[in-house]
C-alpha cells in the first residue's frame, strides 16, 4: 500500500540526497538509470532537477517524451541499482534484465517501478546545456510512498541509498530529531 504525498512536500522524499532509478518512456520504449545527481528546487511549484549525460539513452527519452519519474529504491534494491547505472537501455532492457517490475504512474505515460519505495512523477518545464549533461527541470505531478516507510519523511528502516562517488555508498539508517 502507498499512501499520497502532497506534491508540495515531494521534496522530502529526495531531501536526502538519496539515489534514484529515472524511468523514462517515447513511444514503444521504457528504460530505468540509476541517477545520484538530483534535487529538490522549489516548493511552489514543486520543482525537482536532475543532471543527466547528453549520451545517455535517458537524455534522449526525455527529451522526446518531456516527462519523467523519480523512483526511490531502498538497500534491497542495490544490486538492480548497480545493474541500471551500468548498462544502456540503448542495448537491453533493463526491467527485464534487472527484474524491475514496471507500474502503472497517475500522471505520465513513463512507468514506475513497483519495487521502489516512492515515486515522483515530473512534466519537465525547462532543460539546461550544463557541461555534458542536460538539467531537466521537472514539476511534480504526483508523488506516493510505502506507508510502512515513509509518513511527512522518510523512517530509518527505509535504509535509502546514498552514493559517495565511485565505488562507494552509504545506506541511510539512523534519524535525529532537532
Ligand atoms: C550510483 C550511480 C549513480 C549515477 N549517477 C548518475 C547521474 O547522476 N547522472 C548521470 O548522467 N549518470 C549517472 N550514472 C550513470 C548512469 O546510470 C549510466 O551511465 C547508465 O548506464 C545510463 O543508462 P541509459 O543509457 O540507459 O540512460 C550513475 C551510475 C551509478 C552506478
Amino acid at each position: 500500500m502507498k499512501i499520497e504525498v502532497p506534491v508540495e512536500e515531494a521534496y522530502r522524499l529526495i531531501n536526502p540526497g538519496c539515489v534514484v532509478l529515472v524511468t523514462s518512456a517515447y513511444r514503444d520504449r521504457a528504460n530505468v538509470m540509476t541517477l545520484a545527481w538530483q534535487s529538490p528546487l522549489s516548493r511552489r511549484p514543486p520543482l525537482v532537477g536532475i543532471s543527466v549525460a547528453q549520451t545517455h539513452f535517458t537524455a534522449e527519452l526525455i527529451t522526446a517524451s518531456e516527462e519523467f519519474a523519480l523512483n526511490i529504491p531502498g538497500a534491497g534494491l542495490f544490486k538492480q541499482v548497480q545493474r541500471c547505472g551500468k548498462v544502456s537501455g540503448r542495448e537491453k532492457d533493463k526491467f527485464k534484465e534487472a527484474g524491475l517490475t514496471p507500474a502503472g504512474a497517475k500522471k505520465i505515460r513513463a512507468p514506475l517501478i513497483a519495487e521502489c519505495l516512492g515515486h515522483l512523477e515530473c512534466g519537465v518545464v525547462d532543460r539546461h546545456k550544463t557541461g555534458d549533461h542536460f538539467f531537466f527541470v521537472g514539476e511534480v505531478l504526483a508523488a506516493s510512498a510505502e506507508s510502512d516507510f515513509f509518513s511527512e519523511r522518510w523512517y530509518e528502516a527505509a535504509e535509502l541509498i546514498h552514493h559517495l562517488g565511485g565505488k562507494w555508498f552509504y545506506f541511510s539508517g539512523r534519524r535525529e530529531e532537532t
